[in-house]
């Protein structure tokens, strides 16, 4: 049998609150029950799944640049650093990764500053305002995709 693809989940500054932080913008859920339903659901499609989270730009770049020899795809959701962050689109671009970003919130629908994101402008798929859903749909979309890629 193949080897399982394995898909890098990366989340950026303050996301270990969740579950505290926001309740009525972020949901309930905390981090752990996000990363344990993203194995979960990545498993039954075939994926292996690597969850991380941190508050630092810097050890998010590293992470990053290490993916492009150790993962197949990366689903991030860079939190406050979308919207600010070259330094994040830059590694994300050099990773040369299938990539979608993912908001619980939808950014579209709050304060203006929140509209810009730099990580779309290299990512291949946005999703946004679905809560923890995004993340598996981002699974199920990475799950097509790298399944399809190792059959040919
Ligand atoms: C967020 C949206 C960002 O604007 C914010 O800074 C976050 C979380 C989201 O998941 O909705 O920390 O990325």
């Amino acid at each position: 049998m193949a080897k399982a693809p394995k898909v890098l989940i990366l989340n950026g500054p303050n996301l270990n609150m969740l579950g505290s932080r926001q309740p009525e913008v972020y949901g309930r859920e905390t981090l752990s029950d996000i990363e344990e339903s993203c194995r979960r659901h990545g498993k039954s499609k075939g994926l292996a799944v690597t969850f991380r989270q941190s508050n630092s730009e810097g050890e998010l770049v590293g992470w990053i640049q290490d993916a492009r020899d150790s993962h197949n795809a990366i689903v991030i959701n860079p939190a406050a650093y979308t919207h600010t962050s070259v330094a994040i689109m830059d590694a994300l671009l050099a990773a040369e990764l299938p990539l979608i970003e993912v908001h619980l919130s939808n950014i579209h629908r709050r304060e203006a500053f929140r509209h810009h994101s730099y990580v779309s402008k290299v990512a291949d798929a946005v999703i946004c305002g679905l809560g923890s859903q995004g993340y598996l749909m981002a699974l199920d979309a990475m799950a097509q995709r790298l399944n399809a890629e190792q059959e040919t």
